[in-house]
């Protein structure tokens, strides 16, 4: 019975081995041609939804090519959201008017990774024109390749800071203050770039490599008629900054530790001036030289407006929507009882 049983088995095994063989050497060409075919079917498929336009949606309105679409098509469909989400910055728009945002830089260790940052909150907002200007003898290999990788709307300049001018029997403070002549270049660029008598409509932000903007910002200060402030928080040794702001509406002074008669006591980062306004007064410049430290900013805003003409954003100031954030710790001064700030604000 042992000897039969181990005699057969090869026996039986044998002509199975080969049936095995047969079927797949049938079934693996169909195979090839299926999926060939089916391929085929699927291609013009693809070809079709790319033409279906930009909103990446397939028209589901003819019933009999909804079950294949359906079946068939799911990760079509994620790769044209993917190729959505990477259209950055917005699409250009007739109807907004255009932020021109001046950045003074200057070559550092840290500079691409602050340019890197504020370029990614840059092409998040509609209708920017950014006009990065470096402190060197010319524009620079690293800057110039960051600008074009970002597929912003930018102009790119220079002006180098000459170092120890001294004015003979000059008492005063010597030292051009960093980013002044870069301002002042990109206010020279606008006025011989813009006609002055019926420009598209504009608003000038002053926003440097090492604050935190929110995309909010962008959007109050588009509304500028004159000169439109607002709050900065992390400056002067105080949680925030602020103009101080009426029951109606109005400012009417400043809320800082540091030199508060100033006549615009507010940061670099707390204001946007209409740019008809700029060209309008085509002799308004930053101050170069012999400007106490604070004063930068009043010397070009009191050619521009008086204190009446403001025009608080931020929900009458009461928002915070820019930070310094210089990579030190802020040091914060103890208001006491004065409390310049109020605790309750959110920052
Ligand atoms: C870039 O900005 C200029 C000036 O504001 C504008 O005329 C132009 O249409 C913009 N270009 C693009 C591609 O958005
Ligand atoms: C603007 O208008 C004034 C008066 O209408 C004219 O004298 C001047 O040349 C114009 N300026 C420009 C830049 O077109
Ligand atoms: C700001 O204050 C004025 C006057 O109290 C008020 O009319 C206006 O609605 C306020 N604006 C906002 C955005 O809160």
């Amino acid at each position: 019975m042992g000897n039969e049983e181990r005699w057969v088995q090869p026996a039986l095994e044998m002509p199975k081995r080969r049936d095995i063989l047969a079927i797949v050497l049938i079934i693996l060409p169909w195979t090839l041609l299926i999926t060939v075919w089916h391929q085929s079917t699927i291609a013009p498929l693809l070809a079709v939804h790319k033409d279906e336009g930009s909103d990446g949606r397939p028209d589901l309105g003819q019933g009999s090519d909804l079950k294949e679409y359906c079946s068939s098509d799911r990760d079509i469909v994620e790769v044209v959201r993917t190729e959505y989400v990477y259209t950055r910055p917005p699409p250009w728009s007739d109807n907004l008017p255009t932020i021109h945002v001046i950045t003074p830089t200057y070559s550092r260790p840290v500079q691409k990774a602050e340019l890197t940052r504020l370029s990614n909150t840059l092409l998040h907002v509609p209708n920017l024109h950014w006009i990065l200007v470096e402190d060197s003898q010319r524009r620079t290999p690293l800057v110039t390749r960051m600008l074009r990788e970002t597929g912003l709307n930018y102009t790119h300049l220079n002006v180098e800071t000459p170092r120890n001018y001294k004015l003979r029997g000059d008492m005063r403070d010597p030292r051009i203050p960093r980013g002044t002549m870069q301002r002042n270049l990109a206010l020279r660029w606008l006025r011989e770039t813009f006609n002055k008598n019926n420009s598209e409509p504009g608003i000038v932000y002053f926003a440097d490599d090492d604050n935190t903007y929110s995309l909010e910002l962008f959007e109050e200060m588009r509304t500028t008629r004159k000169v439109s402030v607002w709050p900065v928080a992390f400056v002067g040794g105080l949680r925030y900054e602020s103009p101080k702001v009426n029951a109606v509406g109005k400012v009417y002074g400043w809320k800082t530790v540091f030199d508060p008669h100033r006549p615009f006591a507010i940061d670099m980062a707390g204001f946007a001036v209409n740019l008809r306004l700029i060209l309008q007064r085509s002799q308004a410049y930053f101050k170069l030289r012999g400007v106490k430290g604070g004063y930068q900013e009043s010397s070009l805003l009191r050619e521009l407006v008086t204190l009446n003409d403001l025009e608080p954003k931020a929900a009458n100031c009461t928002k915070i929507l820019v930070w310094h954030t210089r990579t030190e710790k802020p040091v914060l001064v103890n208001e006491g009882k004065k409390g310049f700030t109020d605790p309750n604000v959110e920052i």
